[in-house]
């Protein structure tokens, strides 16, 4: 089974993104050949400053890394180091209807705040089915917000197949989206989807100091102390359960319903609870940011495992299109 996904350099990297897509990618590391890369064409879309773009690109790897991603389990890598991904698009912008991408919620999302509706945006989707088709993958781990997008990337694989193939010979594999239902769509601090866009968030690598103005920044309502509150829908609650165990879930659950704990103490106990979570990556990151090139030495070997597939699959398809 060969697993992809990607994730774009546009920030940094909050635990919606690692309850969402690098928790379960990494995961996946036990089921089969894994390549992952950093979105950095995507980000071209929306991030216009060079050596921000190029320092996040490195962030990123380094916290994917050391978060536990095993680079001898699979290939991780730039997009950019593989550039026939562009020339995948271009074919598939050919069977591409205008109508399906005028379709996409990012794309309209993104318009309706404020980010330019440049041609390029508008084909986000298409650059996104170019990724996970040209390396033959079976399985996309990502969060909810991205349906959507495998969904148009499977469409286009059959427009493919129906133009160009047979029954019997698709040109291209088509993929499954793989979404987490518990973790599909982490909340931010003001209970909305946590986003790098919405300024909500609460980073994987942040500062101590930092990290605790976050959480206890989480939004509720003003029921004091000695009030019983409502455990369904509190996003102090939604973000405990990602990092405590059954039974201390359950246990704050209850004196959530019972009363007399504020909401102060609650998020103190998140925060105790996040920060532990996630000490031994902290210690890992030191460890990798100590050891001089070795970042660049995991994208450049996974760049070559990526190219020797997507060459094999541009082959197959330059054939069948006449090219
Ligand atoms: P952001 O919305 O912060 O810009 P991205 O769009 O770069 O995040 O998402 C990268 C990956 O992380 C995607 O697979 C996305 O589905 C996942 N992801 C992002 N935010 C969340 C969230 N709040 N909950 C679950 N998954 C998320
Ligand atoms: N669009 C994805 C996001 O914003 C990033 C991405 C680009 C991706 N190409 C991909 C994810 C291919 C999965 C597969 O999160």
């Amino acid at each position: 089974m060969r697993i992809l996904s990607g994730i774009q350099p546009t920030g940094i990297l909050h635990i919606g993104n690692y309850f969402g897509m690098m928790r379960p990618s990494i995961a996946l590391q036990q089921d089969g050949e894994t390549f992952y890369f950093i979105a950095d064409y995507h980000a071209l879309t929306s991030l216009r400053d060079p050596k921000t773009l190029r320092e996040n690109t490195y962030r990123v790897a380094l916290d994917f890394l050391a978060c536990g991603l095993d680079p001898k389990k699979g290939a991780l890598f730039r997009q950019s180091d593989v550039p026939k991904v562009t020339e995948l698009t271009w074919i598939l912008s050919t069977v591409t209807p205008v109508a399906r991408l005028e379709l996409a919620h990012s794309y309209k999302d993104k318009v309706a705040r404020g980010i330019a509706p440049m041609a390029g945006l508008f084909s986000y989707p298409v650059l996104m089915a170019a990724d996970i088709l040209i390396y033959d993958s079976d399985v996309v781990p990502v969060g909810k917000d991205q349906k959507q997008h495998i969904e148009i990337t499977r469409d286009i694989a059959t427009r493919i197949n129906e133009t160009y193939g047979s029954a019997r010979e698709p040109v291209l594999k088509l993929p499954e989206a793989r979404i987490q239902p518990a973790t599909e769509v982490v909340p931010g601090t003001d209970g909305q989807k946590m986003s790098k866009s919405y300024g909500n968030t609460i980073d994987i690598f942040g500062d101590e100091k930092e990290t605790r103005k976050r959480v206890m920044s989480i939004v509720t309502d003003s029921k004091p102390v000695e009030a019983p509150k409502d455990a369904t829908n509190s996003t102090i609650l939604h973000l405990y359960t990602l990092f405590a165990s059954d039974r201390e879930k359950e246990e704050m659950r209850e004196r959530f319903e019972k009363g007399g704990t504020g909401y102060g103490d609650f998020k103190k106990e998140l925060f105790g609870k996040l920060w532990e979570y996630f000490a031994p990556m902290r210690k890992r990151r030191e460890e990798l940011l100590a050891d001089k090139g070795y970042v660049e030495d995991v994208l450049t070997t996974g760049a070559r495992k990526a190219n020797a597939v997507a060459d094999v699959v541009m082959k197959r398809v330059r054939t069948a299109v006449g090219l």
